[in-house]
């Protein structure tokens, strides 16, 4: 055998050693320069199909070009024509910053092809994803028994949550899940794909802090018994994408004791805030469900994809998934080595809790309560100023990081047809100018303007001048 270094190369598909080398440095070069200019960029770029069309379509060739200017054309024209949505003015939908040693576990995981569906596939990772998963147990306050996995996201963590409760309902006919009207579409298509009629996914009233309405749920329950059908599981916001809202955990988990029914939540977005004194106050109760959706994308600064997901036995999980294939017959080594294709739905994936493990190990915990603390403090801050303007009027109270409301000049009078009209116009302008990227909801029917602070990189300066160009926008649009 030569060694790695001399020789000709063992396929046509290999680049030569010192270009491999060349191409990362650049590669990590054009990431940090975004990365350090990002703060003035705009907040998002885009076209339209038509335009984009006419910019990259074209067969794939049949020879290569060089390596570089694939590089520099995928890095310079193709990526930023997208939403920033690390940028530190971005407070739409959910923003995600991502952490270098978090991008760089993807890109040691790639280079590494890790196959993380199996012990025997992957012992070293499926120790560290062990790890993490414990840490994220504790942090949570889940006993021994809880484990999970790392999932692609909070949509396919809470499938997976659905099959297991399905499962440990023992599969009935026309099974019911319940749901606050201001759960996520995650869990609606979730339930969907697990068999549950659209007409049996239960919509819950929520109360005016948007919040599950209990006595709604519980005359829901006996209702559907009443009617044959089999309520099954009840799921709770540990932070609605809408509002931050956080359904009463304390009193579901109660009420799904008493009814023998799954309790989910999902805390795709707001669960990381546990890491904090506020958000372990606001999400008492959490560690209680019987299982938990978390994002590691969201609030724990991992680039895309960290879904994942935590069930109070783990068994429960494993009893639903598990499938043992003759072809798969040399995988088997026991409980205490599991397989993570035995807790979810793939078998081929990815090695994402390095991503946490590598972030965790460089900066430290307390950067991290640290960071969260900081979001839930800015949207807090917001809430302040809003209620302080003569020209913004509150809508919804800061909630794990996510503040809502809209430009009505104090004592204005004007109708609400004439305000939603105003707030569109300023919500169109911040996506024109591009100097923040905000987006807007709609809470009891109101036009609402939103904001969503989880980046770490996000100062008061920059939700300030974001909120003083809305009040700016407002008056320009009153003015037209
Ligand atoms: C509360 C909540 N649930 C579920 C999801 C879906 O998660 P993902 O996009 O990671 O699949 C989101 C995404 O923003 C969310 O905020």
């Amino acid at each position: 055998m030569t060694s790695p270094t001399e020789g000709a190369p063992r396929s046509e598909l290999v680049l030569p050693r010192d270009e491999m080398l060349a191409l990362a440095q650049r590669a990590a070069e054009l990431i940090v320069h975004r990365l350090e200019h990002l703060p003035y960029e705009p907040a998002w770029r885009g076209g339209t199909r038509a335009e984009l069309e006419a910019l990259f379509r074209e067969d794939a060739p049949e020879e290569g070009r060089p390596a570089l200017e694939v590089l520099e054309r995928a890095a310079l024209e193709v990526l930023p024509l997208a939403s920033r949505v690390d940028h530190p003015r971005f407070f739409a939908f959910v923003p995600s910053s991502a952490t270098w040693p978090g991008v760089l576990a993807d890109f040691l995981c790639a280079g590494h092809n890790t196959f993380q569906g199996t012990w025997l596939g992957a012992s070293g990772p499926s120790q560290i994803e062990l790890i993490v998963l414990d840490w994220f147990r504790d942090w949570i306050g889940y006993p021994d028994t809880a484990s999970g996995l790392f999932t692609s996201g909070g949509s396919a963590a809470s499938l997976d949550a659905f099959v297991a409760a399905r499962e440990a309902a023992g599969a009935p006919q026309h099974a019911t899940v319940y749901m606050s009207d201001q759960s996520h579409s995650a869990l609606i298509r979730a339930a969907t794909i697990v068999g549950i009629r659209a007409e049996h996914v239960r919509k819950v009233k929520s109360d005016d802090y948007f919040r599950m309405d209990m006595e709604m749920l519980a005359r829901m329950v006996v209702e559907d018994r009443a009617a044959g059908l089999n309520p099954i599981a009840v799921c709770a916001n540990g932070g609605a994408t809408n509002t931050g809202a956080v359904d009463p955990l304390e009193a579901m988990a109660d009420f799904c004791a008493a009814e023998g029914l799954w309790f989910h939540v999902d805390a795709a977005y707001g669960g990381f805030a546990v890491l904090t004194e506020k958000g372990r106050q606001v999400l008492r109760g959490i560690e209680r469900a019987d299982s938990i959706a978390m994002d590691a994308h969201k609030w724990l600064f991992q680039p895309f994809e960290a879904g994942c997901l935590m069930v109070k036995d783990v068994r429960r999980l494993e009893a639903a998934f598990s499938v043992h294939p003759e072809y798969l017959q040399d995988t088997q080594f026991g409980h205490e080595q599991p397989n993570f294709s035995d807790r979810g739905l793939q078998l081929s994936r990815s090695f994402r809790a390095l991503k946490v493990w590598m972030s965790i190990q460089t900066f430290g915990l307390a950067a991290f309560r640290r960071s969260i603390a900081k979001g839930i403090e800015h949207a807090e801050h917001a809430e302040e100023y809003v209620r302080a303007s003569e020209l913004l009027e509150i809508a919804n109270p800061a909630s794990l990081g996510v503040v809502c409301f809209r430009f009505n000049p104090r004592n204005s009078g004007y109708s609400p047809e004439y305000l939603e009209q105003i707030n569109t116009k300023v919500q169109a302008r911040v996506i024109e100018t591009a100097t923040a990227m905000t987006s807007s909801t709609r809470l009891r029917g109101i036009y609402s303007l939103r904001f969503c602070i989880l980046n770490h990189n996000t100062t008061w300066e920059d939700v300030l001048g974001t909120l003083q160009a809305i009040e700016r926008f407002g008056l320009e649009a009153i003015a037209e």
